[in-house]
């Protein structure tokens, strides 16, 4: 992969994608890691002389404008990180794209409007896609490939435009492909996977992969109750994914067959319905009550799961063990956070949901050795999938 000192930015105008894809409450920002992990890159070119223009998606807007998701709030956010002026432009390829990205003088930076307010972004068909990304590509002369969040997606800004210019890899791409790598090529032992979030579904082709490369696979969060259920108890009125219950059964027998040690809940916060201040108590993950669903893992299990990440050498960490964002069912994402602040793994959160928790719950950044920006595109490459965005940036 070809990276920023292999171009020759000066005086030109670079084309960035970008992963913005932060969470907004209204126009507020509630986590700025994504702009946050997207400023080296952007300050390297810009103290090369370099014109940036900078593309980026925000939500699911689905090809059409929708206020709701402008990117106006971040290219705010990432005028005072950056500490200059970032120029915003109200469209994506429009009149008023043009006219931004030509007042732009060397060293200075503009933001596009959200790329997903254009049906070519995500067309399926090549035509549409390959006609939208090349009014994109006609915005600049170099392309710069930085959004890892957004790797995993056949996206025009993603997928068609470096191959319509010189590009390269940015600083985090090659940062977060790097520790990857060494989690799938030479992880050293035992190496442990804890994985939550609420359905396994989402998590089947990694699962199956990791269950030929890890020693231990602790899982928690609402996917658990369906290991839980596919052990044959009852799990009351928790998450379920009936019918995801042969395939959990198939991991079940795969992981007693290759010796991977799979690490269930064994105690649970059983809450009376989902809320906040919902009425909860601790019951064995065995004895889930009819009229009661599973909210949090409980403080037998995050010993436990502590336990099991005591001696481990490497951690790769996706999904919360519960409903973190209610306190009262935060307990054992924090608990998980600090089995591995604790320990001396080389550690990885995978983005999304458990890398908002960590910062939401007030942990140490530095406690880990890696926060990747990509939660799908994290679970893709563990997944051994052809990641479209790497794969273009190789070429
Ligand atoms: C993410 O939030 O995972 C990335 O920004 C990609 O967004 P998407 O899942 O909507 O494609
Ligand atoms: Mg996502």
């Amino acid at each position: 992969m070809r990276t920023l000192d292999d171009l020759d930015v000066k005086g030109r105008r670079v084309l960035v994608r970008a992963d913005l894809n932060v969470p907004l409450d209204g126009e507020t920002i509630t986590d700025d890691g994504r702009i946050r992990a997207s400023v080296p890159t952007i300050s390297t070119l810009l103290e090369r002389g370099a014109k940036v223009v900078v593309c980026a998606h925000l939500g699911r807007p689905k090809g059409k404008v929708n206020p709701q998701y402008s990117l106006a709030p971040v290219a705010a956010r990432l005028g005072e990180l950056l500490g200059q002026d970032v120029a915003f432009a109200s469209d994506v390829v429009g009149e008023s794209a043009r006219s931004t990205v030509e007042a732009l003088q060397d060293g200075q930076v503009a933001l596009l409007e959200n790329l997903r307010y254009e049906p070519g972004e995500e067309s399926k068909d090549d035509a549409v896609r390959g006609e939208f990304a090349a009014r994109l590509a006609g915005l600049a002369e170099l392309y710069v490939g930085d959004g890892f969040g957004a790797v995993h997606r056949r996206h025009a800004s993603v997928y068609d435009v470096p191959r319509l210019l010189p590009h390269a890899a940015g600083g985090l791409v090659v940062a977060e492909v790097e520790v990857l790598r060494k989690l799938t090529e030479s992880p050293e032992r035992p190496y442990v996977v804890v994985l939550g979030g609420a359905k396994v579904s989402d998590k089947l082709g990694v699962i199956a992969n990791l269950l030929t490369k890890v020693d231990r696979l602790l899982i928690g969060g609402g996917m658990a109750y369906t290991f839980l259920k596919a052990q044959g108890h009852e799990v009351g009125k928790s998450l379920l994914q009936e019918d995801q219950l042969d395939q959990v059964r198939g991991f079940l027998d795969e992981a007693a067959r290759r010796g991977v040690e799979l690490v269930l809940p064994v105690d649970v916060l059983a809450a009376v319905t989902f809320a906040a201040d919902a009425e909860h108590d601790v019951v064995e993950a065995t004895a889930i009550p009819a009229d009661r669903e599973g909210l949090d893992i409980g403080p037998k299990t995050r010993e436990l799961f502590a336990a099991k990440l005591a001696d481990a050498r490497t951690v790769f960490w996706n999904g919360p063990m519960g409903v973190f964002e209610f306190e009262a069912f935060s307990g054992g994402t924090r608990a998980v956070a600090e089995a591995l602040i604790a320990g001396d793994a080389f550690t990885v959160v995978g983005g999304g949901d458990s890398a908002a928790a960590v910062r939401k719950l007030e942990l140490s950044e530095d406690g880990f050795s890696h926060i990747s920006t990509g939660g799908g595109a994290s679970l893709e490459y563990l997944e051994g999938k052809t990641l479209p965005g790497l794969a273009a940036l190789e070429d």
